[in-house]
């Protein structure tokens, strides 16, 4: 039976360790994020979950929306108030992205792939993405508060993706519907043992061997500069490792 987002649920399967965490479950809100970052102005402390059924102002990342019809996704978002620096914060994504994934490869059976930095694929489409936010000190060496999104598709709305989505999206099925709340439960244990030990990079490895696209070429477009380079995998600090056609070795930054 399909499933709404419940805080009580969700809290049932929290594990002991996440703690007593915030969490609350709307039915309709704009943005996730935007609220979060809202409460997080407000003064709003950490751990604290958002999960609402529909979104009207779904972001992702770059000024992009996110699709978020009612009924047919996990659309949260996380408020952290981390320990970590702005450098070691840009994982926040990272660390989300494979949370996502082994959740819904342990409860569902389903292998995810990531598309650096921050696209959850599946069958070579998306099927969800992370979003994090940041705010830093005025010295901009500390991070006050960390807004991470995450946007997963669970079953297609009722009469599929619009035109401009049916191409490139996909969601994860009936599964998935059915089991929302536990999902989003192991999705959260998931992430807060890694946040808990955020610099012990754990995560890379799991990230590096559910990379989209290893071996294939990409053209890069950044700032004036456009290159084209084939994917060769991750660092240790989760830059995508590229091998321009000279036979030089680049990096590509994601920033927080
Ligand atoms: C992307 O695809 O570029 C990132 C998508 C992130 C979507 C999630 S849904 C919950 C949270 N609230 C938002 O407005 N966006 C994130």
């Amino acid at each position: 039976m399909k499933e709404r987002a419940d805080e009580k649920m969700i809290k049932k399967y929290l594990a002991d360790y996440v703690g007593d965490i915030k969490a609350e479950a709307v039915d309709i809100i704009d943005s996730t994020n935007d609220e979060m970052k809202r409460r997080a102005a407000k003064g709003e402390g950490e751990v604290s979950l958002l999960v609402a059924e529909k979104q009207t102002k779904g972001r992702g990342t770059k000024g992009r929306s996110f699709f978020s019809p009612g009924g047919t996704g996990i659309y949260m978002s996380l408020l952290l108030r981390p320990a970590y620096t702005p450098e070691e914060c840009t994982l926040l994504t990272t660390m989300a992205a494979v949370s996502c994934a082994k959740a819904v490869e342990r409860l569902i059976g389903i292998s995810l792939q990531i598309k650096w930095v921050n696209d959850l694929y599946l069958d070579g489409k998306k099927v969800g993405g992370i979003l994090t936010q940041a705010h830093l000190s005025k010295d901009g060496r500390r991070v006050e508060w960390a807004v991470v999104g995450i946007g997963i598709n669970l079953s297609e709305p009722e009469g599929g993706f619009p035109d401009e989505l049916k191409d490139i999206a996909t969601a994860l099925g009936k599964k998935g519907c059915d089991i929302k709340n536990r999902l989003i439960g192991e999705i959260i244990n998931e992430f807060m043992l890694y946040y808990r030990s955020l610099t012990e990079k754990e995560f890379i490895r799991e990230y590096s061997q559910r990379l989209f696209g290893l071996n294939e070429e990409i053209t890069v477009k950044e700032d004036e500069e456009e290159f084209k380079g084939r994917i060769i995998g991750i660092d240790d600090t989760c830059r995508l490792k590229l091998k321009l056609p000279d036979g030089s070795e680049r990096v590509l930054n994601s920033a927080l």
